[in-house]
């Protein structure tokens, strides 16, 4: 019998907001698109609250967090990021490393600079609000020793090299890659999940890992959702991982 997964999915709904700043108008709402995304199989709703607020507004996050169920929030470590988290509350947070300018999240944090206090001055006063913290890592093994070290719960394997493997041979490899990164964490105790650039057609192997908790999604899921709509795009993401 093949290996059940047992994995969540979480949908970030931040590109339903790209679209409603097109026009900078009402619709669409990313809240009703959460809602649709929950009715659908969603296990998690995530979205990421960006400095220069291009997508996701104040208001939506606020808006989110008081849903039922879990809300997930990407965020810079940066201290008025931070602070906008503890006025919203989500049930976790996803600490990532962000660029002015960047079209999206570009790797994981680099956890490496010991004279950089923000991600761990940033993890302590979200644990202290009772919020759980996940860091945005490269599957390396210094990363996640060191994302324990800093008291994260959850690490976040950034899936984006994987991801963009054309090769079989270099994909597989991507994929041990965050094998081994996930036995580690598992080891630790670190809660497991993974994300960037997943698709309907690379998403399954990443799910079907050993000790994989997780899979947060959104371009995709929005991207299809335009031809076949939100419903069937969540629904179909669901049954590919679980
Ligand atoms: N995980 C993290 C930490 C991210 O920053 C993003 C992008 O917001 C995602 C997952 C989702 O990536 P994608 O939109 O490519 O599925």
């Amino acid at each position: 019998m093949p290996f059940a997964s047992h994995c969540k999915l979480g949908v970030n709904v931040d590109h339903i907001a790209t679209l409603r700043q097109a026009r900078r108008e009402s619709e669409p709402d990313p809240v009703a698109a959460a809602q649709v995304c929950k009715a659908s199989g969603a296990d998690m709703i995530v979205c990421h609250l960006r400095k220069d607020r291009r997508h996701i507004q104040d208001q939506d996050l606020l808006r989110l967090c008081e849903l039922k169920g879990e809300t997930h929030l990407e965020l810079s470590s940066d201290p008025e990021m931070v602070a906008a988290a503890l006025r919203a509350k989500p049930a976790s947070v996803c600490l990532v490393p962000e660029t002015p300018r960047e079209v999206t999240t570009l790797g994981g944090l680099n956890l490496l600079d010991a004279k950089d206090k923000a991600v761990e001055n940033a993890v302590k006063k979200l644990k202290k609000a009772g919020i759980e913290v996940s860091l945005f890592v490269d599957p390396d093994p210094v990363s996640v020793r060191r994302a324990k070290a800093l008291g994260a719960d959850t690490v976040e394997l950034c899936t984006t090299a994987y991801a963009a493997a054309r090769e079989k041979k270099k994909a597989a490899a991507e994929l041990e890659t965050l094998a081994l990164a996930g036995y580690l964490a598992h080891e630790m105790e670190l809660g497991l999940h993974a994300g960037h650039a997943l698709d309907y057609h690379n998403a399954r192997a990443v799910a079907r890992l050993p000790h994989m908790a997780c899979l947060n999604i959104g371009f995709a899921i929005v991207s299809r959702s335009v031809f076949v709509g939100l419903k069937t795009a969540v629904t179909e993401m669901k049954q590919l991982i679980s």
